[in-house]
């Protein structure tokens, strides 16, 4: 299938700034498509920027039946660009229009419309150190009708802009609010979906957390209140001793991470053990109070490599590492994004250039 494209008027372009946070400005195109019933996938274009008119009966506007995906795409010391990882993005994306009954996009066509838009885009994508492109390919439900059910219309879209550090923090360490009362999704939910009502759900204890001075949410599982799941946006590992990063093993109701397999794979490259296993967490806080963990860091595409600094569970906090970045989160952050930025060789063939 053919991607029709209509480039913005070059008097309109814009240009990115130097200072940048995240996700609040976007590059000049979009790429959409259209599925109907019967016919399939559609209309494929990337068009300069522009709104979407919604009837307001879609369903996604009523049921959330809506999934996305984020990606980034880095800017090479010799100018080029690099994709981290899209095919598994990809294979994410169809993982979770499966769970929420909505049409695949063939991946391979979905990354080349990925990669067309970021080199139309091209002159978006930073390079001040730390900053990149984010990439945000979405689906959502367009038929109009109140009846609850799956849709018969849908839209594929993909927008992107230029972003620097998801956490205001940067790269130091982040305060974490352990829920004990709200939960985020339970096993045979949507929890291994990358669908927005999970994220809808979490705001709630987000916005509790943030008023009392914490970046981020720590989800415990459903049934039991106990088992660590992962952060609001990113996987979390822990380091026990200088050598061993454990992260909670998938349970169907944990999103999948990129970034949480690229370092499952890279750490054994860099001489660390690396293992996935149920973590309670009143035995990661004895842990850290023993000493025995040394290191709290969350891992995911917006936050890349993201310290813990401290732990609030039942009232009571815990500092880790006395509130500093570790070496281990610090090594990895440096060895993961060497390779995004294509400055250190990619024995995993995880970067694809545009
Ligand atoms: N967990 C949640 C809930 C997320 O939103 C993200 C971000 O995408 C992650 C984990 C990390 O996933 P990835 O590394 O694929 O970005
Ligand atoms: C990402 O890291 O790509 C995410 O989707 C997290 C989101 C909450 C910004």
């Amino acid at each position: 299938m053919n991607i029709s494209i209509e480039t913005i008027d070059p008097a309109k372009r814009g240009t990115c700034p130097q200072e940048l946070a995240f996700g609040n400005i976007f590059s000049d195109h979009l790429f959409t498509q259209v599925s109907d019933q019967g016919k399939g996938w559609h209309s494929a274009a990337i068009k300069p920027f522009h709104n979407l008119t919604l009837h307001p009966a879609a369903s996604v506007l009523h049921y959330g039946q809506e999934i996305f995906e984020g990606l980034k795409a880095y800017r090479r010391a010799d100018g080029g660009i690099n994709l981290f990882r899209p095919d598994q993005n990809a294979i994410r994306f169809n993982h979770s229009a499966d769970r929420m009954v909505m049409p695949r996009v063939d991946e391979r066509f979905h990354v080349e419309a990925i990669r067309q838009l970021v080199e139309i885009d091209e002159h978006w994508v930073p390079n001040q150190p730390g900053s990149s492109l984010y990439i945000r390919p979405a689906m959502i439900a367009t038929t109009p009708k109140l009846g609850l059910g799956a849709s018969s219309s849908y839209l594929h879209f993909v927008m992107s802009g230029p972003v620097g550090p998801y956490f205001k923090e940067g790269f130091n360490p982040v305060s974490v609010y352990v829920s004990d009362t709200c939960r985020r999704a339970v096993k045979g939910g949507t929890g291994d979906a990358k669908t927005g009502g999970n994220y809808a759900a979490s705001l709630f204890m987000s916005e509790q957390a943030a008023k009392e001075g914490y970046t981020q949410v720590l989800w415990l599982d459903a049934l039991e209140g106990r088992y660590i799941e992962e952060v609001g946006a990113m996987n979390i590992c822990f380091v026990y001793g200088d050598k061993r990063i454990v992260t909670p093993e998938l349970t169907g109701s944990i999103l999948a991470g990129i970034t949480r397999d690229s370092v499952l794979k890279l750490a054994p490259t860099l001489g660390f053990e690396v293992s996935e296993q149920r973590l309670d967490i009143n035995e990661v806080l004895a842990g850290i109070d023993s000493g025995d963990i040394t290191e709290v860091f969350g891992c995911g595409t917006a936050a890349v490599i993201s310290p813990v600094g401290r732990l609030r569970f039942l009232g009571v906090d815990k500092t880790v590492n006395d509130m500093k970045a570790g070496p281990v989160a610090k090594r990895l952050f440096d060895e993961l994004t060497s390779i995004q930025y294509g400055k250190r060789d990619d024995p995993f063939g995880w970067v694809v250039p545009v």
